[in-house]
Order: C-alpha cells, then structure tokens, then sequence
C-alpha cells in the first residue's frame, strides 16, 4: 500500500491505496465519486474525463499516486452549489445527451476546451476536440450546440455574477 494526497473539488483527501490504483478507481471507489464513468479498457471513450490542475484528462491513464499534491476535479465539483455550470445547463437545455453515459466526460472536456479554445468556438474546432468522447446515442449534433451554447454562456458568467 503507499499513501496518496491531493485536493478533490476543493477538499483535501489522504489515503493508502494500491500502486496500481487508476485514478478513476480512486475517484469512484475510493470517495465515491461516481459521476466519472468508466465506458472502456482502451482509453478511447472520455467517459472518464476529470480535470486535473486544470487541464481535461481520461482518469483511465493515469495512477492516483501520480496525482500525489495535485488538484483534481470531477463533474461533482463543476457546479457552484445547488447553480449548475453553464456548460451543464447548456446540455440540459439544448438536450445534449440521451442515456447520459458519456455526458460528464463530455462537460469536463467542454469546459476544458472553452477555457483553451476561448468562448467564441467554432463547430468545426468543437466536433475535433471532442475525437476523444465517444457517445454511443447522441450522433453528436446536440451536444455541439450545448458545447457551442455553454461556451457563451461561459463568457457571460462572470458579467452575470458581478452584476449580482
Ligand atoms: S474509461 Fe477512460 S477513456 Fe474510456
Ligand atoms: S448520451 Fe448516451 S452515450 Fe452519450
């Protein structure tokens, strides 16, 4: 067993795990942060997909004790209390997921491509960077246009809240 210590969505975690413990085991297993979805044992799918310091990745390819220090963020930290994301509004409210399987790898790879890509993306940036999130119901379209409509929204957020 080794110990491992990092901050998951603003909370500090210590524990003793396995060396070969996955990040998304840790997440899901470990503190039971069941929102990261395990879709594939090919890291192909991105339902796995986190942000760690920041920067989207498939929790599926990293070791939790690589994350040692680290800031780790998962779809169960995006919302700001009971006020979704706007990304996570934007699926919801233009209808971006089916089954729902793939959508919080979809959200956190959103939000990491906005944050790189900026708000004003185009579809065909959006549809590339999504290479890496499959979704097995959708047939994309939708969820495109939250991306796109999220982006926007992402933009105008902290207009909205200074204005509050
Ligand atoms: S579970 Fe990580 S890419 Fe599929
Ligand atoms: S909504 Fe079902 S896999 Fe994407």
């Amino acid at each position: 067993m080794a110990a491992v210590s990092m901050t998951v969505n603003g909370r500090s975690v210590t524990a003793d795990i396995d060396p070969r413990t996955l990040l998304v085991q840790f997440l899901r297993e470990d503190l039971r942060l069941t929102g990261t979805h395990v879709g594939c044992d090919t890291s192909q799918c991105g339902a796995c997909v986190v942000h760690l310091d920041g920067k989207a990745v498939k929790a599926c390819t990293i070791l939790a004790l690589q994350c040692e220090g680290a800031h780790v963020t998962t779809i169960e930290g995006l919302a700001n209390g009971t006020e979704l994301h706007p990304m996570q509004a934007a699926f919801r409210e233009h209808h971006g997921l089916q089954c729902g399987f793939c959508t919080p790898g979809m959200i956190m790879t959103a939000v990491d491509l906005v944050n790189r890509k900026g708000s004003d993306v185009d579809e065909h940036t959006i549809r590339h960077e999504l290479e890496g999130n499959l979704c097995r119901c959708t047939g994309y379209h939708n969820i495109v246009k939250a991306i796109a409509a999220g982006a926007r929204a992402m933009a105008q957020a902290p207009l909205r809240q200074a204005a509050e």
